[in-house]
């Protein structure tokens, strides 16, 4: 079980602070599903890696089975088994998609599992596993191979950040099961999903919508999903002062600002 306590994060820009997490209280339960959402810039991504490690919280605290490891670096929590697929991912030139797996994995892996992981993901396995992690993939193909390394770790807890981002529709299909699959056999481990699709929010157990870097709605997937479709939370309002506004005045006051 992860679980986050008071979590901000701050930036400064332009010698301003700016808020992009604002002190939100989280717990991803063991042998769920759960699925993030919510509007574009809301904080979900940082939020995601604030949960890896990537990025350290200006305060709060987290918990992974009642272990305080907010001090942990990004190694430590994956020793620990939060897994971490990337919104865009990385590439990893003179690596080869075999040793990808076994790296992920962190123990000796046979070809022949290394291949299921590949075909989990609906690569065809002989055709990938001795290709370089570099530009020659194709977004999609590097996107399903960052899940398959996700699999191959059989994590305690597996992040997923837009995962089907620049997946195409039969290949969506297939992820969805792929999801499934790793709830059946992750056992004892949970699964954190940053999604905008409908699609994938209908396999979630819960669902959390993060605006402007608080929880704005959380709950069972039944009580959450039919408000949400249609609703402001899946737009970004323009909003002045903090209080949102809508029409063609928003361009005048883009206009007044440009002046100024
Ligand atoms: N290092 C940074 N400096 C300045 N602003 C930042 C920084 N990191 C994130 N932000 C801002 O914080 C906000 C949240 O970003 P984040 O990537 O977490 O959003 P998101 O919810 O994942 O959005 P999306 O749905 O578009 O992926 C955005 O407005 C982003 O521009
Ligand atoms: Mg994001």
């Amino acid at each position: 079980m992860l679980e986050l306590r008071n979590i901000s994060f701050n930036v400064n820009v332009e010698e301003n602070d700016k808020e992009i997490i604002r002190d939100i209280s989280l717990t991803v339960p063991d042998d769920k599903l759960i699925v993030v959402t919510g509007p574009n810039g809301g904080g979900k991504s940082t939020l995601a890696r604030i949960m890896m490690g990537i990025e350290k919280p200006s305060s709060g605290q987290i918990f992974l089975d009642g272990e305080d490891i907010t001090g942990l670096s990004v190694t430590d929590r994956a020793k620990k088994g939060i897994g971490f697929a990337f919104q865009q991912p990385v590439r990893f030139k003179g690596i080869q998609v075999l040793d990808l797996l076994r790296i992920a994995a962190g123990k000796t892996l046979s070809v022949g599992d290394a291949c299921d992981f590949l075909s989990a993901v609906g690569l065809c396995a002989r055709d990938y596993i001795d290709r370089e992690v570099n530009n020659s993939l194709s977004g999609g193909e590097l996107k399903r191979i960052e899940i398959a390394t996700v699999l191959a770790r059989g994590t305690r807890l597996s992040i997923f950040d837009e995962p089907e981002a620049g997946i195409d529709l039969w290949s969506f299909q297939n992820l969805i099961q792929v999801f499934q699959s790793i709830k059946k056999r992750n056992a004892g481990g949970s699964i954190l999903i940053i999604s905008h699709q409908e699609r994938i929010l209908g396999i979630a157990d819960e669902i959390v919508v993060i605006r402007e870097g608080q929880v704005s709605t959380q709950g069972p997937k039944d009580e959450i999903l039919p408000g949400l479709i249609g609703s402001a939370d899946a737009t970004m309002e323009c909003r002045k002062n903090g209080i949102p506004h809508t029409g063609s005045d928003e361009k005048e006051d883009c206009r007044e600002e440009d002046q100024e």
